[in-house]
């Protein structure tokens, strides 16, 4: 808890270019969430090193995320939205926690098997240990509950069974996590392959809406979205392609799935796919106009960069501190 608030505890990784998928189906939704929870977004720069970057774009992708989380209504004011590698204990933390976890529970994490089968030429001990450093970012804040897509419920677990098997030997240490369970964000899937997710990295570049396409990319996107050889507009589960777009021009729209089949009654899709491409344009358009806004505004970003830091740190080195006592790891002299 602080000040009387459960904690919650969030990020995302400063790679690639973020999309649609990311904006729909998690930072929109996060947006109110400070009321209720004393909310932690990190960029996840560390994890972003399990591999290999240019130190220059790198630096502007992470620089471009924190704007990005801004833009999209976090008030840094209100939300400590900080870089991972500024706090120090993320890494401290997690070589801590490295002694607590199995060789064979690493082996079984299905996103370690899928990345390293993706780079074979840098399977890094890092890439292997990830999930160990997401558990340090988790537990070093007592996060009460972890807003996450189903690709890292695994992870999640792992968190969990680090912090019980912690508090097992050293009593209450570590606060243990919950997926968090709110009002379910978008799933968006691939435009191209709706049995896929729509990813950052994916080849196909129609596949995926990123969130700096301009206005014509997204309607030109949309139309060459898959559907099926019917022509009825309709949610249902031998219709992925269709059930997708429904669902993202329900999440950009704000209309129910009855109102939008009623919408395209005896139309087809050629109409159906504008009018999505339309919504979605219609929400990144100010989006990325209130990114340019901020990115131009450098002292302000810079100063709540410098804030967050600090309120990331103290939260953290108290955790931290406490867990190397427990461990019997010498304490610093004053
Ligand atoms: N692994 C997450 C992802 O790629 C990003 C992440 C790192 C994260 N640490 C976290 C998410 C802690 C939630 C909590 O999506």
């Amino acid at each position: 808890m602080i000040n009387g608030k459960k904690v919650l505890y969030s990020g995302m990784q400063a790679t690639g270019n973020l999309t649609l998928g990311n904006y729909l189906g998690a930072l929109k939704n996060w947006v109110t969430l400070n009321e209720e929870y004393e909310c932690f977004y990190g960029v996840m720069d560390l994890h972003s090193l399990t591999v290999r970057q240019n130190p220059t774009e790198f630096r502007q992708r992470a620089r471009a995320l924190y704007i990005l989380y801004v833009a999209a209504g976090l008030d840094p004011e209100k939300n400590c939205i900080y870089y991972q590698s500024h706090v120090s204990g993320h890494a401290e933390l997690a070589w801590l926690l490295n002694c607590f976890t199995y060789m064979g529970e690493l082996n079984r994490m299905t996103q370690f098997k899928d990345k390293s089968s993706k780079h074979a030429d840098n399977i890094n001990a890092g890439l292997y240990t990830y999930p160990v450093l997401m558990a340090a970012d988790i537990l070093l804040y007592q996060a009460d509950v972890v807003p996450i897509g189903a690709d890292q419920k695994q992870h999640l677990e792992i968190t969990r069974d680090i912090a019980e098997r912690f508090n097992s030997v050293y009593g209450d240490v570590f606060t243990v996590p919950e997926p968090f369970i709110g009002k379910k964000g978008a799933r968006v899937m691939s435009l191209q392959d709706p049995a896929k997710k729509m990813s950052k990295s994916d080849e196909n570049l129609n596949a995926s809406i990123y969130l700096t396409d301009d206005r014509d990319t997204v309607i030109r996107k949309f139309k060459r979205a898959v559907t099926d050889s019917d022509s009825v507009v309709r949610y249902s589960e031998d219709k992925p392609g269709i059930s997708n777009l429904m669902e993202i021009y329900s999440a950009a729209s704000g209309k129910s799935y009855d109102e939008i089949e009623k919408e395209f009654d005896g139309k087809g899709y050629g109409d159906f796919k504008l009018a999505v491409g339309e919504s979605v344009a219609d929400i990144l358009q100010p989006l990325q106009a209130r990114v340019a806004e901020l990115a131009k505004d450098k002292a302000y970003i810079d100063s709540m960069i410098k804030a967050n830091d600090e309120k990331a740190q103290y939260f953290s080195t108290k955790t931290l501190r406490k867990v190397q006592k427990k461990l019997g790891l010498t304490e610093r002299i004053r």
